[in-house]
C-alpha cells in the first residue's frame, strides 16, 4: 500500500484526488487545500485539512498548487524520506531540491474541475534525480495511466510551450469564433462539426497537410474583406496568423 498526500485541490489536485481515492493499493491519507470549503466534498474519501502544519506522514506528497506557490508549500512538508513531487509543466525539478527525494509528475492534459477525465489515456511526464525515485514515480503513474514518459526539465518546458499552442491558443480562437457567432445571432453549435473535424483530422494527417483556407491559398480579397469587419486585438490576431500561414506555404499577402 502506498500512502499519498495531495496538496492543492484546483483543477489538477481535484482530479488526482478523485482518481487516487479510488485506486487499489493507493491510500489517499490526506488532502490539503488552502480553502477548506473547496474540499468538503472529499470528507468521505479522506482526511481534509487547510493547515500545512497538520500534514500526515506519507510515502509520496503530490503538490498541485499554482506554480508560484509550489516552493513555499513544499517547504512546509516535513523533511522525511518521502518522495515530494509537483505537477507543473514549466517549473524546474530543482525547486524541490531541499527534499531528499523529489520529482515531477506532470499530466499532459487540460483539466477543468467540472469535466470528468479518463486518466488512462493521459501521458504522465515524470522526472526525478535518483533512479529509485523515478521507479517509484513510474509505478505510481502506471496505476492510473497507460502512457508514462521520462522527461527532463528542459524537455518538459518545451512540451508545455507546445501545449500552450495546441490547447490554450486554439481554445482562445474557439472563443473568438463563438463571439463572432453571438454578435451575428447565430448559434455557436454550428461550429461544432468543424471544430471536431479540425482536431480529429490531425490525428491522421499532419497539421501541415491539413491546413486549408484563404491564407494558405494566398486569397488576398477574402482576407481583406475579413479584416474590414474586424477591429482591435482580433484584427491583429487574424493578420498575424494569416501571415504565419501564408509564409509557411510560400504565399505573399
Ligand atoms: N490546469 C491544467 O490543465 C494543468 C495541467 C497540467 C499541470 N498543471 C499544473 O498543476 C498545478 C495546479 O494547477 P491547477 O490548474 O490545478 O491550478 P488551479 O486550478 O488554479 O488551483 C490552484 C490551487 O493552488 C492553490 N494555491 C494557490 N496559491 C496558494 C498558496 N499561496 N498557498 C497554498 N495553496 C495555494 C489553490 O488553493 P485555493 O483553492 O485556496 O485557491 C488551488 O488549490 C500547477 O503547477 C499547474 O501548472 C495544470
Amino acid at each position: 500500500m502506498t500512502d499519498i498526500v495531495i496538496l492543492g485541490a484546483g483543477n489538477v489536485g481535484y482530479h488526482l484526488a478523485k482518481v487516487f481515492s479510488k485506486t487499489p493499493d493507493i491510500n489517499l491519507v490526506q488532502l490539503y487545500n488552502r480553502t477548506l470549503q473547496t474540499i468538503r466534498c472529499f470528507e468521505k474519501d479522506t482526511v481534509i485539512t487547510n493547515q500545512l502544519h497538520t500534514l500526515k506522514k506519507a510515502d509520496i506528497y503530490i503538490i498541485c498548487v499554482s506554480d508560484e506557490a509550489i516552493e513555499s508549500v513544499s517547504k512546509a512538508i516535513p523533511s522525511t524520506n518521502a518522495l515530494v513531487v509537483h505537477t507543473s509543466g514549466s517549473t524546474p525539478l530543482e525547486v524541490l531540491n531541499h527534499h531528499k527525494h523529489y520529482g515531477v509528475f506532470y499530466p499532459l492534459q487540460s483539466f477543468s474541475k467540472h469535466r470528468s477525465i479518463d486518466f488512462s489515456s493521459i501521458p504522465i511526464c515524470i522526472e526525478a534525480k535518483h533512479v529509485n525515485d523515478l521507479k517509484v514515480l513510474e509505478n505510481l503513474a502506471l496505476r492510473i495511466s497507460d502512457t508514462i514518459t521520462y522527461m527532463d526539465t528542459v524537455q518538459r518546458g518545451e512540451i508545455h510551450k507546445a501545449a500552450v499552442f495546441v490547447n490554450n491558443f486554439v481554445n482562445h480562437l474557439y472563443y473568438i469564433g463563438e463571439t463572432i457567432c453571438e454578435e451575428n445571432n447565430i448559434s455557436n453549435t454550428i461550429l461544432h462539426p468543424l471544430i471536431k473535424e479540425t482536431s480529429n483530422k490531425v490525428m491522421n494527417l499532419s497539421p501541415f497537410n491539413a491546413q486549408t483556407g484563404p491564407a494558405k491559398r494566398g486569397d488576398k480579397k477574402t482576407i481583406e474583406n475579413h479584416l474590414k469587419k474586424l477591429s482591435g486585438i482580433n484584427k491583429e490576431i487574424y493578420k498575424l496568423l494569416s501571415h504565419s500561414i501564408a509564409n509557411l506555404y510560400g504565399k505573399k499577402l
